[in-house]
């Protein structure tokens, strides 16, 4: 059986850096929620009977073929629990290496009707339902068109060196078995930028806590182990292998999400608002600190609604502790602001619902080259393609990434129903995220019209296509998967 796996991945950030913006399961930098040492999870871990050396602590894409002999002898002891990369662990790592199947994958390696009670989401693949997404299928990259991806591997190292020694490694072990369909190579931004995506905005803040693992910090969600694996208490669906081989899985979902830099800024300054006191340059900030709903430190603009605050943006005891309920209208966080599109918070219940997602993602492609910069137009060289390596986890796709990707970023009367001042005002898509190829007009951006909206005629981000994968538990890849 010839085992067709994509790779789709990509690594060759620092460990650190790579941990950082795979959030609360890795590690953290200055103003992410730091990670519980090794003694404290296994604490709370053993306390909740979450088993932490066996859940695959990362992803990175890779396209590998029929490999099942080499899955349990060679591949297997490789694989990082999330153990080994807290602090303080007994057994630390040194480098990733996990691995991911796609529903055609299970179904080559034997799992039959590998829906794993998703609402055939994870079935059908994500192209299947990238319509849906807000995609436009003709920027999708022909690698993730259909289901012929099985597989992917993430590999991490501290140094691109690191990458490529363990790359060479999964090759030889793997041989002929496997072939790459597809490669991404992820890449931490340089120097102060280390920790931002290509817009420049921190990334990797906000993640909830999961209970049993570790505390939240204040304004930090925390969600039941369920909501994020697999068979835990609090996934919401009982399904085939959840008490067995697939328990303390997740879904990780992929996405190659290009981002367009210089037109992106090119929108700031053209639609500056005009606040007083203030340069063109700072209000051109400040509009994309309100369609973030943070600025480019990570200061929340709930928080500190004119003017960046380094105070707040690097101190994880602050840096969460918001809600958008005082007040609950667009003065201080547009409600069409991508964080609050997002994670709605006490918009809904004081974060206390299903719908979240663990992210970890990391920045692919060079930065913005002098060329574009002066013409304020991204390259269409495929070399300079740049953008987010989007990676996420959680037990359910449709109520986790396709919850927040389709009915709230994508849905510009999201929130319905929901009372806020100026509820007659439809609150617009999400101004990054929001569906590709058609005009999208987010209300409240402006601070001093709260109930107008500015027209966005172009994609800032555009979907280049990805996949839904099933990161199963180290004990399936020994026995169930490999047998
Ligand atoms: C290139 C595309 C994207 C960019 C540039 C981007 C950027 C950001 C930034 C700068 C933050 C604030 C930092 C933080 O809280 O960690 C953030 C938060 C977040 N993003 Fe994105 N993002 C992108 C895609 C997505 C997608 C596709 C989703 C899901 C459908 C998503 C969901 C979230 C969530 C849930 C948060 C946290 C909100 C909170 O808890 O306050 N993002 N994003």
């Amino acid at each position: 059986m010839q085992l067709k796996l994509t790779l789709l991945l990509t690594a060759a950030c620092s460990l650190q850096a790579l941990c950082a913006n795979a959030k609360e399961l890795l590690i953290s930098p200055p103003g992410q929620p730091p990670l519980p040492t090794a003694q404290e999870a296994s604490t709370s871990a053993a306390a909740s009977g979450l088993n932490l050396t066996n859940i695959q602590g990362d992803i990175l894409i890779v396209d590998v073929p029929s490999f099942k002999a080499q899955l349990k002898s060679g591949i297997a002891p490789l694989i990082t629990s999330t153990f080994q990369l807290l602090p303080n662990t007994t057994d630390p790592a040194d480098l990733f290496v996990n691995i991911a199947f796609s529903s055609s994958g299970l179904s080559k390696l034997g799992i039959a009707n590998p829906d794993l009670g998703d609402n055939n989401l994870f079935q059908k693949g994500q192209f299947n339902g990238a319509t849906n997404l807000g995609d436009l299928t003709s920027n999708w990259l022909p690698q993730f068109a259909g289901t012929s991806i099985h597989g992917v591997f993430l590999i991490a190292s501290d140094t691109l060196d690191g990458v490529s020694a363990t790359l060479s490694q999964v090759q030889s072990i793997l041989g002929s078995s496997i072939s790459e369909s597809y490669r991404l190579q992820g890449q931490a931004r340089p120097g102060d930028q280390q920790g931002h995506e290509h817009f420049g905005f921190m990334d990797g803040i906000s993640n909830p806590a999961v209970n049993g693992f570790n505390t939240p910090h204040p304004g930090q969600a925390l969600v039941n182990p369920g909501v994020i694996l697999f068979g835990e208490s609090g996934d919401p669906k009982s399904r085939p292998g959840s008490t067995g081989w697939a328990k303390d899985g997740s879904f990780l979902v992929f996405r190659q999400l290009a981002q367009r830099v210089p037109e992106f800024n090119k929108f700031l300054l053209d639609h500056a608002p005009s606040e007083a006191n203030m340069t063109l340059e700072e209000n051109a900030e400040l509009l994309g600190a309100r369609m973030i709903g943070r600025w480019k430190s990570g200061a929340p603009v709930a928080m500190s609604p004119l003017f960046d605050n380094l105070v707040i943006a690097t101190n994880a005891q602050q840096n969460n502790n918001f809600d958008f309920s005082a007040p609950s209208d667009s003065s201080l966080c547009p409600v069409s602001s991508h964080i609050r599109k997002t994670n709605p918070r006490a918009d809904f219940s004081k974060g206390n619902f299903p719908n979240h997602i663990i992210r970890a993602g990391i920045p692919y492609g060079p930065e913005v080259t002098d060329a574009e910069n002066a013409s304020n137009t991204s390259s269409t060289d495929p070399s300079l393609d740049r953008g987010l390596a989007f990676v996420a986890y959680q037990s359910d796709i449709d109520t986790g990434f396709e919850t927040l990707q389709s009915d709230w970023a994508n849905d510009p009367s999201f929130r319905r129903g929901y009372q806020y001042a100026n509820n007659a005002v439809l609150q617009g898509a999400d101004p990054i995220i929001g569906p590709n190829g058609v005009s999208r007009s987010p209300a409240g951006l402006d601070p001093s019209n709260l109930s107008g909206s500015i027209t966005i005629m172009e994609d800032f981000v555009v979907s280049k296509g990805g996949e839904y994968f099933f990161s199963p538990p180290i004990s399936a890849i020994q026995t169930t998967l490999s047998s």
